[in-house]
């Protein structure tokens, strides 16, 4: 096998890092890089058509997929969310070939991944770079080591092995820990490494399946960062799975809901979100909504108060759709009384406002869905009524 298949380009091909990965990584790609440098555009699409999977088990057929149709574009942050047992990991491992799928065909830029003999798949897997759940590091070897794996394998020269491996530490902020034995390793440093590990052979794309279930929130927050990072800088596609619809909300460009097998819905996270269609889907978001707290509750009547001084509540959804946005003046103008905001919040998704928002106003008009109407939010329902002196 030709070193040259995995030899480094003549310059360093990682642009500076922003901050939101640690200091010390980004300063150390600084370092020898032109300024405002950004990695070249590399391929990384990924086209499923009809694929199937039926996995045969001692218990009979499992059909895993059925129909996927789909395009994940190169360069984008790409989720795939479901229930357990959805068929999430098959559709994700078949393109790297960890499984093949026994209906359709997989193509990554183009390529039929069937089509692929023995030394098509080493190409393929130097392609497409996975990260897992729990790391799966070996105990045995230095962090050094570990990320020097793949490169061992494919036959790389001791000293360019060296300085791969130095960049990539780099890049994931451990620059520090060459000689480090994970068990010495926090979760997110487990996981640096594992994207470190994943990065050596330069792959345009990166499959990470439940890559930060296994971490603390903090933590899934930096990893997050370094995977848009890595996204960003490096014009690589990741591909990711998980069951944390934040995770989703805050980095993917487009998201795939999975049900039995079969695509439930798929588009741009803005649009699936912020208008699911799909009972799957909202299933799947209800731990996102804010539910009404509990002291407004309580105090929710379903009519005014006879002896009058009571406020109607009004509940605002915002998905992201036709660009409308709250606009408090508009509102209270609308409602021709004061707005008090009780609770919600907003959250901007790809430029979209997207959230709820519960308002008490004394005005008695106009009826909720007039609001709608005048597009000062995409729905609006009357919740009921507080007495201003509860
Ligand atoms: N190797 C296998 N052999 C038999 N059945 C499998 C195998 N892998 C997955 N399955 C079944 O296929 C379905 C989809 O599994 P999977 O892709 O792991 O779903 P998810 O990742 O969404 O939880 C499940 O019913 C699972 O039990
Ligand atoms: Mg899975």
């Amino acid at each position: 096998m030709s070193s040259k298949a995995w030899t480094l380009e003549p310059k360093s091909f990682f642009a500076p890092l922003s901050a939101s990965a640690e200091p010390n990584a980004a300063t150390a790609l600084a370092e020898g890089t032109a300024a405002g440098e950004t990695a070249r555009p590399l391929g990384g699409s990924v086209c499923f058509e009809q694929v199937g999977k039926t996995y045969v088990s001692s218990a009979g057929p499992v059909q895993a997929l059925s129909g996927i149709n789909l395009k994940i574009p190169a360069g984008s942050i790409f989720g795939i969310i479901g229930r357990s047992g959805a068929g999430k990991s098959s559709l994700l491992r078949t393109i790297n070939r960890l499984e093949r799928p026994t209906e359709g065909r997989v193509l990554v830029d183009g390529q039929d991944l069937a089509a692929l003999d023995e030394d098509g798949l080493v190409r393929l897997r130097r392609r497409v770079g996975m990260i897992f759940q729990h790391f799966n590091l070996l105990s045995a070897k230095t962090v050094f080591d570990n990320v020097a794996l793949p490169l061992r394998v494919a036959g790389a020269e001791a000293d360019d092995i060296e300085q791969r491996v130095t960049e990539l530490l780099a890049l994931v902020g451990l620059r520090d820990k060459h000689g480090t034995y994970p068990s010495r390793l926090s979760g997110g440093q487990k996981q640096r490494v594992g994207i470190a590990r994943a990065l050596a052979h330069h792959p345009e794309i990166l499959l990470c399946d439940e890559a930060t279930s296994a971490l603390d929130p903090e933590t899934t927050q930096s990893i997050l960062a370094l995977l848009r990072d890595i996204n960003r800088q490096l014009g690589l596609t990741v591909v990711l799975i998980t069951h944390e619809m934040g995770v989703i909300r805050e980095i993917c460009d487009e998201v795939l809901v999975l049900e039995k097998g079969r695509i439930a819905e798929a588009g741009p996270v803005w649009r699936v979100f912020g208008a699911p269609t799909h009972d799957a889907t909202r299933a799947l978001l209800r731990p996102l909504e804010h539910d009404l707290p509990h002291d407004l509750l309580h105090r929710l009547r379903p009519e005014p108060s006879a002896t009058g001084g009571s406020e109607r509540v009004l509940e605002l959804v915002y998905t992201g759709q036709d660009g409308i946005e709250p606009d408090f003046t508009r509102i209270a103008a609308a409602l021709g009384g004061p707005v008090r905001l009780l609770h919600g919040g907003i959250d901007r998704i790809q430029g979209h406002s997207h959230g709820r928002l519960l308002i008490a106003t004394p005005a008695p008009r106009p009826a909720a869905a007039e609001l709608a109407a005048l597009k000062l939010c995409h729905r609006a329902r009357e919740l009921g009524h507080v007495a201003n002196h509860d």
